[in-house]
């Protein structure tokens, strides 16, 4: 194992091993929890913050400093890979993000996969100086959206309820989702290589609607893009470790674990992390998954809850994480509660 791997607990525990006390961060640990972002918030608009390196790299570093997580997520959102391609993007207030859906052949003739690499250097730019930055024990993570999760938001032109219109393309027009989802795979691999040449250290793909889809249906557009991705990175960057977050996906995660060649599945709330261990192989590192309403309600539930997912995965490859992002309201305290817990053993 490399020098750089040594001293650095999520890298180790990320590439298959049994580090105890497992390492921690949070999805969506730097957020609008804290009151040191909330400040820069004010600042520049969502897109601003994350394409301007000064900005995304504070905002990043904020939870470290606080908490001395083990990792460290650049501060990006999914949604920039499509704004990158040339689709509009913007966030609204209560709404969400917002974006012109794209419905049809014409709409897609709009993408311009020829600009993103260009669009996206100010995050290269944020990973290489957050590489330069870091404490030497914290990992830095890249990330992106898995094809379908990122084409749920293109194709509803933001957040939804039944997705309709994306299962209305799935069903009426194949050929037309086939040619999107082809554009994601490729932009999303390119990019994932980008951030990883730019510092990052493990990449994580977040797949949260995964979990709508019908089990055949979660095989071509969920696991099969996925191992797509894992492979072309894994032939330029062999040692880099994946992250795979296929949330609600319920019985199929075993299969997507299998299959897509991930190094680590991250679970969400209601997945039983001790079942699912058996479920899956040993080298198989599992990531999660404290329900976020724990940690924001604290107490004597919080410590023993995450004592308890801690416990029930000694022995196996494990990183500590919530089941999915830190709710805005949390107070702050309690986080560092959950990282002394979690270290105390
Ligand atoms: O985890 C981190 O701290 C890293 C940064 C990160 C963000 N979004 C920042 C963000 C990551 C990894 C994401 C992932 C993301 N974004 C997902 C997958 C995970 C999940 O939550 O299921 C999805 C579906 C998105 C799309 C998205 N971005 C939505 C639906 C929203 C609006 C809802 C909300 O919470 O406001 C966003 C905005 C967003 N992305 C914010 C942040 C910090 C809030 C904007 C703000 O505070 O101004």
């Amino acid at each position: 194992m490399g020098g750089e791997t040594q001293n650095k607990p999520l890298l180790r525990a990320l590439k298959g091993e049994a580090v105890w006390p497992p390492p921690v961060w949070l999805m969506r640990q730097a957020g609008r929890y804290l009151p040191e972002f909330r400040a820069m918030r004010e600042q520049a608009d969502f897109i601003t913050r994350c394409m301007t390196p000064d900005i995304a790299v504070e905002l990043t570093l904020q939870p470290i400093r606080r908490y001395g997580m083990d990792g460290a997520i650049l501060f990006s959102d999914i949604l920039i890979l499509p704004w990158a391609m040339g689709q509009d993007l913007r966030f609204e207030e209560g709404r969400g993000p917002v974006m012109t859906p794209i419905r049809s052949e014409a709409d897609l003739a709009r993408l311009n996969e020829g600009r993103m690499m260009e669009a996206v250097a100010p995050v290269r730019e944020a990973l290489r100086r957050l590489r330069v930055e870091l404490p030497a024990e914290t990992t830095l993570l890249g990330f992106a959206g898995s094809p379908f999760t990122v084409a749920c938001y293109m194709v509803e032109g933001g957040s939804s309820r039944d997705f309709a219109h994306i299962r209305a393309m799935m069903q009426n027009d194949p050929a037309l989702f086939d040619k999107l989802m082809d554009i994601l795979i490729r932009n999303t691999a390119e990019m994932l290589c980008g951030q990883i040449e730019a510092g990052a250290e493990a990449v994580m793909l977040f797949d949260s609607w995964g979990g709508i889809l019908p089990p055949e249906a979660f095989r071509r557009y969920v696991i099969e893009p996925t191992r797509q991705i894992v492979a072309h990175i894994r032939a330029r960057h062999p040692d880099v470790p994946l992250i795979g977050f296929p949330r609600l996906g319920g019985v199929m995660v075993a299969e997507y674990a299998e299959k897509t060649g991930i190094n680590a599945l991250a679970l969400d709330t209601v997945a039983d992390m001790a079942k699912v261990a058996e479920m899956v192989p040993e080298t198989v590192t599992l990531q999660g998954n404290l329900d976020p309403m724990i940690l924001l309600n604290g107490g004597e539930a919080l410590k023993t809850e995450a004592r308890r997912i801690r416990d029930s995965l000694k022995g196996r490859p494990h990183v500590f994480n919530l089941g999915h992002g830190v709710i805005k309201t949390t107070p702050p305290e309690h986080v560092a509660t959950l990282v002394e817990t979690i270290r105390d053993v």
